[in-house]
Formats: C-alpha cells, sequence, structure tokens
C-alpha cells in the first residue's frame, strides 16, 4: 500500500514535473515569440523618410539619368524635376501641380541662393522640401524645425557641457546643427517655419547663406560649406507678421509660392492619390474608390474656403479654419478607417460627416453657425446630397 502510495505520488511528481516543464517551455515560447513580434514592431517605422520610402525610384533614376549634375548632387535637375512629378510609367508623381513651380525651385537650389517655400497651410511646403532633399542629397533628415523657442545652437552649434567642461573646447566637444552638417557633407538643410523663429535667431543664417562659412570663434576656426551644400525653408502665408522675414535675410532666398489646387479636378486628383498612399501605409483594409465622397468633400471644403458655392451663384461665409487640402486628406482618411473596421468597407457619408464637422468648426460658437448655415442653405438644396444632409445634421 506505501509503495504503491509512493509509486503514485512519485508519478504525479513527475507528471507536474513534466506539467512544469511544458509549461515553462510554451511560456518560453511564447515570450520568444512575443519578442519576435516585438523586434518587429520595432522595425517597422511608421513613416520612413522619403529617400527610403521612395528608393527604388531614386536608384531607378540615378541608373538612367545621363544629364549633367551639380556638384555634390545624386541626379541631375532633370531627373530630381522627374522624381517630384512622375513619369508617368514608374515613378510616382509626389508633388501635383505646375511643372515649372517645380523647374524654378530645382533650379534655385543649383545657384548659390536659397530656396523660400511660401503659402497657405496645407499646400505642400513641408512635403515638396522634403522630397527635393531626399531627390538632390538623398537625405532629407537635416531639419531645423522653426518655433518661437528655437535656440542659435539650432543653426549653428551647441556643446556637450560634460565633454566641454572635462576637455575644453574641442571639435570633440561641439554638438553640430544640422545646419553645420549640411555644411561639412554638401548636403541640403531644411528650415521649417522660418518665420516662426525669432529674428536675431533668423539672422544667424546670413552669413551661411552669404559667406557659406560657419565660424567658431571658441576654437578659432570655421566650418566651410562643401559643394551640394544649400537650404530649403519655408514659410506659412498667415504666419506673416509673426516674425518678419528681414531683408537682408530675405535677399539671400529666392521666393516660389505654392498656390492652392487651382481646380476642384486637381484638388480631388492630389487627395485621391494621398489616400491611396496613405491607407497602404497605414495597412488600413482596403476600401471600395471613393472617389463619389472624395469629390464631395472637396466641393465643400472649396466652397467654405472661397465663400461662395462652385456654381457661383450664392455666398456662404467662410470658418475660421483654414480647410486646406491637407485637411480633406486626413477627413477622407479617417472616414475610410471607420468604413473598413465599423462599416462594410465602402466610404459612406456618415464616415466622413463627423471628420468635416471637426475640421470646418475649429470655433465652438462662430463656426457652428456658419456650419449650421451652410448646411441649411446648400447641402440641403441638393437632391443627391441627401444622405450626406442627414448624415451632417446626425454628426451635430
Ligand atoms: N499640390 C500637392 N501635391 C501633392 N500633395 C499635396 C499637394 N498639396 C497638398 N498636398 C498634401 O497635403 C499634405 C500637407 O502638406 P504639407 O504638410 O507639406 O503642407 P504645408 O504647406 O507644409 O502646411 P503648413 O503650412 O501647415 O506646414 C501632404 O500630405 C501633401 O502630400
Ligand atoms: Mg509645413
Amino acid at each position: 500500500m506505501t509503495a504503491n502510495a509512493a509509486n503514485a505520488a512519485n508519478t504525479a511528481n513527475t507528471v507536474n514535473a513534466a506539467n512544469t516543464a511544458n509549461t515553462v517551455n510554451a511560456a518560453n515560447a511564447a515570450n520568444t515569440a512575443n519578442a519576435a513580434n516585438a523586434a518587429n514592431t520595432v522595425n517597422a517605422v511608421l513613416r520612413p523618410h522619403a529617400e527610403e520610402q521612395f528608393g527604388e525610384e531614386l536608384v531607378l533614376l540615378a541608373k538612367t539619368d545621363d544629364r549633367p549634375r551639380p556638384p555634390g548632387w545624386r541626379l541631375s535637375p532633370w531627373a530630381v524635376t522627374t522624381y517630384l512629378l512622375g513619369d508617368g510609367d514608374r515613378i510616382t508623381p509626389k508633388y501635383i501641380g505646375a511643372r515649372r513651380i517645380v523647374e524654378v525651385a530645382v533650379a534655385t537650389l543649383a545657384t548659390d541662393r536659397a530656396l523660400l517655400l511660401l503659402g497657405v497651410p496645407g499646400t505642400a511646403k513641408t512635403w515638396l522640401s522634403e522630397h527635393l532633399a531626399a531627390a538632390i542629397s538623398g537625405d532629407s533628415t537635416l531639419l531645423v524645425q522653426g518655433t518661437a523657442g528655437t535656440a542659435e545652437e539650432a543653426i549653428r552649434y551647441g556643446w556637450n557641457y560634460a565633454r566641454l567642461l572635462a576637455e575644453g573646447p574641442s571639435r570633440a566637444a561641439l554638438t553640430p546643427s544640422p545646419v553645420m552638417r549640411a555644411m561639412e557633407e554638401g548636403r541640403l538643410a531644411r528650415v521649417e517655419e522660418l518665420t516662426r523663429m525669432p529674428s536675431d535667431i533668423q539672422d544667424a543664417l546670413i552669413t551661411v547663406l552669404s559667406e557659406k562659412t560657419l565660424p567658431i570663434p571658441e576654437l578659432n576656426e570655421e566650418v566651410q560649406a562643401t559643394k551640394g551644400f544649400n537650404v530649403i525653408a519655408t514659410a506659412n502665408d498667415r504666419d506673416r507678421g509673426v516674425n518678419e522675414l528681414s531683408s537682408a535675410l530675405r535677399r539671400r532666398f529666392n521666393t516660389v509660392v505654392l498656390p492652392v489646387p487651382a481646380s476642384p479636378e486637381e484638388e480631388v486628383d492630389i487627395v485621391a492619390r494621398r489616400v491611396e498612399q496613405l491607407g497602404r501605409a497605414l495597412e488600413l483594409p482596403s476600401t471600395v474608390t471613393a472617389l463619389d465622397e472624395i469629390r464631395r468633400v472637396v466641393t465643400v471644403f472649396r466652397e467654405l474656403r472661397s465663400g461662395v458655392t462652385a456654381d457661383g451663384r450664392t455666398k456662404v461665409k467662410s470658418p475660421s479654419g483654414t480647410l486646406s487640402t491637407a485637411e480633406a486628406i486626413s477627413v477622407v482618411t479617417s472616414g475610410i478607417a471607420l468604413a473598413a473596421h465599423f462599416g462594410d468597407g465602402v466610404l459612406r457619408p456618415g464616415d466622413v460627416a463627423a471628420g468635416i464637422l471637426g475640421a470646418v468648426v475649429q470655433d465652438p460658437v462662430s463656426d457652428r453657425v456658419v456650419w449650421q448655415e451652410y448646411l441649411e442653405t446648400v447641402v440641403r438644396e441638393r437632391g443627391e446630397w441627401r444622405d450626406f444632409y442627414r448624415a451632417c445634421r446626425d454628426a451635430l
């Protein structure tokens, strides 16, 4: 009896041991799987830089590009323009608009003048600057973001204070700014929202742009820009007057004004293309082409922006928000996410109504009145917009 009991106990132990071992193994396996997933997640960058995302197109262009390249450029100006506008075949269009604008921008960068992209919000200033830097230098990451708090170190250089205290001033203790690195490496530096920076910080760019050198008095040295260096700055029309660009600096820039899309068809084309690209990047489940709904969002935005209906008959009030192409793109993208995850995969008026409301009503009081008035006087009168009218009423 005792022996049996002991045996039984042993067996039980063995079983338990085996179970425990299994559990441990299973747990390990699960951990490994999790770790692998985590590793994958770390690798999957949410938004790759232009030069990575469109790396294949850049390689393809470089291979066939037999036109002269300015010193330090990866591609000829002609090929850069093709990269930006597309070739109708394997090179996808990035910027949709007049060819001349892109040509002037690219040609400017091949001279000793810097490029200032100016325009109202959402006219692809940042987008164009990133793609120009990617195509010309193969690197769009040398970026200074202009804010009211941007310090001079962002344009010139800073110090690694631990090293500075331990070793005194030396090149090793110096932390270069993106502009300084661009000068050394012969690449393009990007300055975003130039006019949001305080004027004295903006002026740090003057020597860089006119002398193409950056003095380092602490080391009794200077950095001289190498061939290929230039600066692309962006500035928002709406910020005009926040910090006026000094005339000394303005003279060192060629200004290219990016217009809002000329026609509704052009704007629909931009929104449709970008929504498609974004949907792919975000891995949204595919939806049926949403062209009808995109057309409607673009029409609403254009009418509210311009203060008159598309047929020119009815005046409408404009809300305080910008309602740019960029906002139309995000309204449609979130609509597609709603349709894909909670609907039947078809973009319907109800999926964009909430997004439009959010974009239009920035000021909860006055914009709401503007939107209601537009709904009642314009949207309600359009027979084929009935579902849309109802969805917008429901969202209010
Ligand atoms: N003409 C255009 N061609 C291609 N894409 C465009 C065009 N206009 C707007 N877009 C799209 O609009 C989005 C917003 O553009 P971007 O952020 O570059 O605007 P911005 O001019 O820098 O605005 P902000 O003044 O607010 O900084 C981008 O996704 C861009 O692709
Ligand atoms: Mg921008």
